[in-house]
């Protein structure tokens, strides 16, 4: 396992077209979760591009469809499938983990919620942002680990935001049972949630062949995470030059960067953005393009915490 801090020779402004050029995946099988829009269409995109059997898994399975026949197209690559899954539903998850044969090279954990106004409730009873962005990827990754395993190695990629800064995982009452909710803490705890597990699952399963890291794709105002903002604050952002909004393709580098970049065999647990290894992050430091990580989301005994409280949940 390398400790050494990786260096790219990618950035802020590459795409997963050049990220994914001259890397052969032929014979690797991947399955991007939530896939049938934004950066999860670019992912499976570029890593169908490279010749890997990909898998699009969204819970709108006429959509993935879609997706999955335009990448057939695009890419002359005729492996290119598309899965039901809803992470917010168990028995969707479970069904897609039994129906799953053989060996799995690249996982990436994409699919997201963000901002949901209201509190609600996943059908177990956790908040919906934690419930969809962390457990139901729980869920589906341990139950994807014996493909992972027999893959003789592989990658899991945690798809987590920039907004994990703003928000540990708030072990006392993960569900707002006993704070006002907020939409963006409640996302922001999720996203810690998404780097913590690449942490602890790190530790648990490099044994295995298994490389998991997390990362922040950038801001991508195209994709449809801000469906919940009211159009006139999203607007608002888009013009306040606060952000440099990336395209989804750019959006989508840094995902097919840590899953298939070869300098970072070796490299687990890490969090990183613009296709580089992420600085300590400053959550003071809104609006900058690269924020860094946060010391809560990469701190190895929350990390513990929360899979031993994730396990539970699962059970
Ligand atoms: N866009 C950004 O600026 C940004 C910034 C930081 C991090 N991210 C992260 O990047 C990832 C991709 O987001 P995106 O920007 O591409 O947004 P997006 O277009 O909304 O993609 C997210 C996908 O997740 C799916 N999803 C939501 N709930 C689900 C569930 N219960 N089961 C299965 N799939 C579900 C959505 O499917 P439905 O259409 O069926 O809901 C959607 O296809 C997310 O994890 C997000 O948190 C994005």
């Amino acid at each position: 396992m390398s400790s050494t801090r990786t260096i790219s020779p990618f950035d802020f402004s590459s795409t997963a077209a050049e990220v994914i050029s001259g890397v052969d995946l032929h014979g690797r099988r991947a399955l991007v979760t939530g896939a049938a829009s934004g950066i999860g269409v670019e992912t499976a995109r570029a890593l169908a591009s490279a010749g890997a059997e990909t898998v699009i898994a969204a819970r709108d399975l006429a959509a993935a469809d879609r997706v999955a026949a335009s990448i057939r197209e695009d890419t002359g690559n005729e492996a290119v499938s598309a899965v039901h899954l809803d992470l917010l539903d168990r028995a969707s998850v479970d069904r897609l983990v039994e129906g799953y044969a053989g060996p799995l090279h690249l996982l990436i954990n994409n699919a997201g919620v963000m901002a949901v106004p209201e509190l609600r409730l996943s059908p177990e009873g956790h908040e919906l942002q934690f419930a969809t962005n962390h457990l139901g990827h729980f869920r589906l990754a341990l139950g994807l680990l014996p493909a992972l395993r027999a893959a003789g190695g592989a990658r899991v990629v945690s798809v987590s935001s920039r907004a994990h800064l703003n928000s540990p995982v708030v072990f006392d009452d993960i569900d707002f049972a006993r704070r006002a909710y907020d939409p963006a803490l409640a996302y922001a705890q999720s996203k810690t949630a998404n780097v913590l597990f690449a942490v602890a699952a790190a530790s648990r399963w490099s044994d295995d062949g298994i490389e998991v890291n997390a990362l922040h794709p950038g801001a991508i105002a195209d994709s449809n995470l801000a469906r919940h903002y009211d159009p006139g604050v999203l607007q608002e952002l888009r013009t306040s030059g606060r952000y440099t909004f990336k395209s989804i393709e750019q959006g989508a580098a840094s995902s097919v960067y840590v899953a298939t970049s070869p300098l970072l065999e070796g490299v687990v647990g890490r969090y990183f953005e613009n296709c580089q290894e992420a600085d300590p992050g400053d959550p003071t430091a809104a609006g900058t393009d690269a924020a860094g990580v946060a010391a809560h989301a990469l701190d190895p005994a929350a990390a513990e915490r929360l899979w031993t409280i994730s396990e539970q949940l699962n059970a």
